[in-house]
């Protein structure tokens, strides 16, 4: 038998909240087809859209690996064809390698009878991030998985929570044609953080979570600061200041990078902020030289 299965792009960090937060987003995302078949053997049968640059290898596609894990746990031998269709760009903040992951994980459990629940599911889709970046970082193939906006509360034990969102909150993300490793992207970063950035950090997360319980846009906006990530990385996502101040001026609430980048990301009110801030970041992104995607979507 065989399924065909949609695995959407998402937003992780979300400022503040470096691999603690993320969301889905409604387009992007990945399609993969997996069929049982008698050979006993887990394989990559085709991939599309990645102009070439995925392996194939079984253990070291996202897919492949999520596949492997869950026929590992479950402790049988089956034959999977897997074929995945990308239809996001790779290595852009948008949570390529967590949709294949996910979109696998997923898609094997419902061809096994679904002895597994959709939120067990999420530690084999992690070993596929950790095969693609070297860390199983959880914001974005939680949000993937479960939908919505999630916060990753622990990693050991897993502990994901649904967060509820203001039915007007709309993202605008923007994503200038250049490719940067998460890898790459997380050897940036420092082992200790000062004290004072942890405090303004966590006060930020705190205070996005609940102004995104409460509907206060004003607190939103407000939180989304991030003091510890964003100085790093930042320096090396083209235009970053320049997109920022665009977005802002033509009316976002917060701006930050998507994930490690080099996708951009504001929150709005309403549809049409949101479609003005996407104009605006295009502008900047256009002038800049580069070609790009904008996606406007609810949170
Ligand atoms: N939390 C991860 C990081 C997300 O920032 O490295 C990568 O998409």
């Amino acid at each position: 038998s065989s399924i065909s299965v949609f695995a959407p792009a998402t937003v992780a960090n979300v400022t503040c909240g470096f691999d603690v937060l993320g969301f889905a987003i409604d387009a992007p995302g990945d399609t993969l087809e997996l069929t049982l078949t008698e050979t006993g053997e887990v394989r990559i049968t085709e991939i599309t859209g990645d102009e070439g640059k995925l392996p194939l290898a079984v253990e070291k596609n996202t897919a492949g690996v999520a596949v492997l894990e869950y026929l590992k746990h479950l402790g049988i031998k089956q034959g999977v064809d897997i074929r995945l269709h990308k239809q996001m760009p790779l290595g852009s903040g948008l949570g390529s390698s967590a949709a294949s992951a996910v979109g696998a994980a997923f898609a094997i459990n419902e061809l096994m009878g679904a002895p597994l629940e959709r939120k067990d599911l999420l530690p084999f889709a992690l070993e596929g991030e950790r095969a693609a970046c070297g860390f199983a970082h959880a914001d974005n193939a939680a949000a993937a998985l479960m939908g919505g906006f999630v916060l990753v509360r622990s990693y050991e034990p897993l502990d994901v929570v649904n967060i509820s969102v203001p039915e007007d909150l709309f993202v605008t993300v923007i994503h200038p044609d250049v490719e940067v490793p998460t890898k790459q992207m997380r050897k940036l970063l420092k082992e200790q953080v000062p004290l004072k950035d942890a405090v303004t950090q966590w006060g930020n997360v705190g205070g996005l979570i609940a102004g995104l319980m409460s509907s206060d846009y004003a607190l939103i906006g407000r939180s989304m600061e991030d003091v510890i990530v964003e100085p790093l990385r930042s320096t090396l996502i083209p235009g970053f200041q320049e997109v920022r101040k665009a977005a802002m001026e033509a009316g976002a609430l917060g701006f930050g990078i998507s994930g490690s980048g080099p996708s951009q990301f504001t929150f709005s009110q309403g549809p049409e902020t949101a479609q003005k801030v996407a104009e605006a970041m295009e502008e900047v992104i256009k002038s800049l030289g580069f070609t790009y995607q904008v996606y406007v979507s609810k949170v």
